[in-house]
């Protein structure tokens, strides 16, 4: 949903979950409780963004045995 608003409000939004969630949980002051699993970096995109990496073709990376 956060990423969708992102979207919705103009703004460039991509998932990132390689992070050290120890450091995040101290930086934020976060409870024992609180477990960060994913960040999403938001912002505007600049003119040479493109929508999406460039994708190789399912049955180039998928077979079924
Ligand atoms: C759940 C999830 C976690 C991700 N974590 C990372 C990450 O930690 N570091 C990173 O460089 N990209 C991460 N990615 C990939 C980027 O968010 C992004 O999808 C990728 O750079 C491809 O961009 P594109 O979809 O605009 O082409 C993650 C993607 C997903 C779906």
């Amino acid at each position: 949903m956060p990423m969708l608003t992102a979207h919705a409000m103009g703004l460039g939004a991509g998932p990132m979950i390689g992070f050290d969630p120890a450091a995040v949980a101290e930086r934020f002051d976060l409870a024992k409780n609180e477990i960060p699993v994913m960040l999403i970096a938001v912002g505007y995109g600049t003119k040479e963004n493109w929508p999406q990496k460039p994708r190789r073709a399912l049955d180039e990376v998928l077979t079924f045995a």
